[in-house]
């Protein structure tokens, strides 16, 4: 596997109603590293996200993968590279089998279909949803689409994995599931979040984005406890870290 560093320069999005979603943010982000971009809703983490992964392009800046710029002609390597699991799962599943959504990227760039078999098979297997790759995407409950959405990624075998709200919809069981996936994941990692606890304990990193903007870039143990800073982003600090709600002891 390659090296990548994920550096994104001073980047700007308007979205074509005039709505300025992202206002100038950089960041370097090296190969290995699992970074945590945490906002309120309507931050823009979601748009930039969609910016590194080139769904959009920037009106101003420009985001770099290992070196390459992102542009419509290099999409292809950079997609090969980088694997996006998207907020809404039925942005990414549309074929008539979930086994066919997860074979999609892997037959995509030729793979035999041997290979391809066994990477659907093992992929749906890392998200527990083995026995559900001769069903209907868009007849799965919303929990076993973001599974299927995760292995359809996953499949491809990505440097570096970029997630959307990898855990809403999850159940217990199967947050934990996912977790324990990615902090056995290597490489590069950069999360999206509303669930400050799996940022707590999955990322090193942690980027605050508040009205575009970057508020606050460093490590999550210094970010995820500073309680203006949460407050003043509309976020709180992880229910991990907060006092017992029941007899208001300190962890
Ligand atoms: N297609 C669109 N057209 C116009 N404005 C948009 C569009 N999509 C998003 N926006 C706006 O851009 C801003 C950033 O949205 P984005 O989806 O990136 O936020 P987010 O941080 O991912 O929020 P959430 O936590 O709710 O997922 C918001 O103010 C949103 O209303
Ligand atoms: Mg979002």
């Amino acid at each position: 596997m390659s090296h990548h560093m994920t550096e994104v320069k001073d980047l700007h999005y308007v979205y074509p109603d005039g709505h300025k979603a992202v206002n100038g943010i950089s960041f370097k982000i090296h190969h290995g590293e699992s970074v945590g971009i945490i906002g309120a809703n309507g931050a823009g983490k979601s748009t930039l996200l969609m910016l590194l992964m080139g769904v959009l392009f920037p009106c101003q800046g420009e985001v770099l993968v290992g070196e390459v710029l992102v542009t419509k002609k290099t999409l292809p390597g950079i997609r090969q590279r980088m694997g996006m699991v998207f907020q809404d799962p039925d942005d990414q599943l549309f074929m008539t089998t979930v086994y066919d959504d997860v074979a999609f990227g892997p037959r995509n760039y030729n793979l035999e279909e041997k290979e391809v078999e066994k990477r659907v098979l093992q992929a749906l297997e890392m998200v527990g949803i083995l026995h559900l790759k001769d069903r209907a995407p868009f007849k799965l409950s919303g929990g076993e689409k973001r599974a299927a959405a995760i292995a359809s990624v996953l499949s491809l075998q990505p440097d570096i994995l970029v997630m959307d709200e990898p855990t809403s919809a999850l159940d217990p069981k199967s947050r934990r599931r996912l977790m324990k996936l990615l902090d056995s994941f290597e490489h590069t990692k950069i999360i999206t979040s509303h669930d400050l606890d799996m940022v707590y304990e999955l990322c090193d990193r942690s980027i605050v984005i508040k009205d575009g903007e970057i508020a606050a870039d460093g490590p999550t143990s210094k970010i995820l406890v500073d309680a203006d800073l949460m407050d003043a982003c509309g976020l709180e600090i992880p229910l991990a870290l907060q006092n017992c709600p029941v007899c208001g002891r300190k962890k």
